[in-house]
C-alpha cells in the first residue's frame, strides 16, 4: 500500500495507545488502574442529557447548518460577552466535531507548507502532528518544570522569525497543568498582533483551574486585537462530555467563515441532538461544573501529596486541568531507560496505565490523570510506591 506522505508521516496518538494496551489486559483478566484517561470521569450533566434525548424525541435528526445551530453559536458568543467581555456575535463562532476538528480546520485554514507555528513544549499529542500534517513546522519552546511549567510571552516571541505564522498556546495544559497569566497573555498578542502572527489559544480546560486561580482567555483580548485572537474550546471536559463530539472556536467573522466552509467539506454539522444537549449544558450545568472542579482539586492535592513521597520522583503542583506531571528520571535505569519502558513496566507489574512524558515531547516524565475516583487514586499510589520500590529505587 502507498501512502501519502502526509499520512504516512503520521504515528497513532500515544495517549490511545496506552488505553489499547489497557484495555487489551483488562479483556485478558487484569484490574487495571486507569491513569491515562485524558476524560473526567463524572457522568454528563442531566440538562444535557434530557435536551439529547429530547431533540432526540421530536425528531431533530437532520442535518443542520454546516457551521452549527444558530441557537448554540449565539449562546457561545453571549457566554464570552458575559465572562471575557468578548464583542464576538454568532457569526464569530463555529460550533466543531470537538475541539480536536476545530484545532485541525483553523490549521488546515490557515498554514501553508513551510509555515513555522510556535508551540510551548511539552504540548497535548496532537499538536505537532495536526502542524505536521498541513506542512507545517512545529517549533517547540521548552517550558521550565521549575515555574510550574508556566507559559511566559518572552521565550515564545524568542522563537519568532520570517516564517512564523502563529502561536499556538494551551492554557491550563495538557500534560503540566501549567497556565498562562493574563500579562504574559496581553503581551504576546500585542507583540503578534504588530507582526500580522495568528495566537490560537486552546482553552479546553478552561474551567479547571485550582486555588481560586482564574483563567486567563483570549476572549479577553478580542476587542482590542480581532484579527489576531482564536479561542478554540470544548464541552468534552467542562461538562464530562466527551464522547458528545461538541467543540467549538471563536475568531473574526471572516476567518470563522472561512473555516466554516472547510468544515462543510469535512464533517457537515456536528451532531444534530448533541448540539442542544450541549446548548442545555452551557446555560444550566453549572452546578455540576463545580462540582466536579471541587472533587479534582481534592485528588489533586491526595495525588501530588503521594507523589512528593515516592523515592525518584519530583512533581510540582498544577495549578489547572488535571493531570500531575512528574520527572521520574531518578527512576529509570537498566531495561527501564525512558518513559515508555516506565509506562509498560507500571502496566505490566503494577497494572497502572500511565501516559508516558515522550508522547508529549518531555521523555523524564509521566502523566497522571486524576479524573479518576478516589478508590483508584489510593490504590494507584500504593501500587506505584511498589512498583518502584521493587524496582530498585529505594
Ligand atoms: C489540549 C487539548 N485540546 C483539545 C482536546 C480535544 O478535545 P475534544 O476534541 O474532545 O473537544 C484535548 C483532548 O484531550 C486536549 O487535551
Amino acid at each position: 500500500m502507498r501512502l501519502s506522505r502526509r499520512a504516512a508521516g503520521l504515528a497513532e496518538s500515544a495517549t490511545m495507545r496506552v488505553t489499547r494496551k489497557a484495555q487489551e489486559l483488562r479483556d485478558a483478566g487484569r484490574e487495571i488502574i486507569d491513569w491515562s484517561a485524558g476524560q473526567p470521569d463524572f457522568p454528563s450533566p442531566k440538562v444535557a442529557v434530557d435536551a439529547a434525548n429530547q431533540a432526540l424525541a421530536e425528531g431533530f435528526t437532520r442535518y443542520t447548518a454546516a457551521a452549527g445551530i444558530p441557537d448554540l453559536r449565539r449562546a457561545l458568543a453571549d457566554h464570552y460577552g458575559r465572562r471575557h467581555g468578548a464583542p464576538w456575535t454568532a457569526d464569530n463562532v463555529i460550533v466543531t466535531v470537538g475541539a480536536k476538528a476545530a484545532l485541525f480546520e483553523f490549521i488546515l485554514a490557515l498554514i501553508d507548507e513551510g509555515d513555522h507555528v510556535v508551540v510551548p513544549s511539552p504540548c497535548w499529542v496532537s499538536f505537532p502532528e495536526q502542524i505536521r500534517f498541513a506542512g507545517g513546522q512545529p517549533v517547540l519552546v521548552p517550558l521550565q518544570a521549575e515555574d510550574g511549567f508556566a507559559i511566559r510571552a518572552e521565550p515564545l516571541i524568542a522563537a519568532i522569525d520570517d516564517n512564523t505564522r502563529m502561536v499556538l498556546i494551551n492554557s491550563p495544559s495538557n500534560p503540566t497543568g501549567g497556565i498562562v497569566e493574563a500579562g504574559e497573555l496581553r503581551r504576546l498578542v500585542e507583540y503578534c498582533a504588530e507582526r500580522g502572527i495568528m495566537v490560537l489559544s486552546d482553552e479546553t480546560y478552561e474551567r479547571f483551574l485550582f486555588d481560586g486561580r482564574e483563567h486567563a482567555s483570549a476572549g479577553t483580548l478580542a476587542a482590542e486585537f480581532p484579527e489576531t485572537v482564536i479561542v478554540i474550546s470544548s464541552f468534552s471536559k467542562t461538562y464530562a462530555m466527551t464522547g458528545w463530539r461538541i467543540g467549538y472556536a471563536l475568531a473574526s467573522a471572516d476567518l470563522v467563515r472561512r473555516v466554516g466552509a472547510v468544515q462543510s467539506h469535512a464533517t457537515s454539522n456536528p451532531t444534530s441532538f448533541a448540539m442542544r444537549g450541549a446548548l442545555a449544558a452551557l446555560t444550566g450545568a453549572e452546578s455540576d461544573v463545580e462540582r466536579m472542579i471541587t472533587a479534582f482539586e481534592r485528588r489533586r492535592n491526595t495525588l501530588v501529596r503521594g507523589l512528593e513521597r515516592l523515592p525518584g520522583v519530583t512533581c510540582t503542583t498544577p495549578p489547572g486541568a488535571f493531570y500531575a506531571f512528574p520527572n521520574v528520571a531518578a527512576c529509570y535505569r537498566e531495561g527501564c531507560r525512558g518513559s515508555l519502558d516506565m509506562a509498560e513496566y507500571l502496566l505490566e507489574e503494577a497494572g497502572v496505565a500511565i501516559v508516558p512524558g515522550v508522547a508529549f515531547g518531555a521523555d523524564e516524565h509521566i502523566r497522571i490523570s486524576f479524573a479518576c475516583s478516589d478508590a483508584d487514586l489510593a490504590t494507584g499510589m500504593e501500587r506505584l510506591e511498589t512498583a518502584l520500590r521493587q524496582g530498585g529505587v529505594q
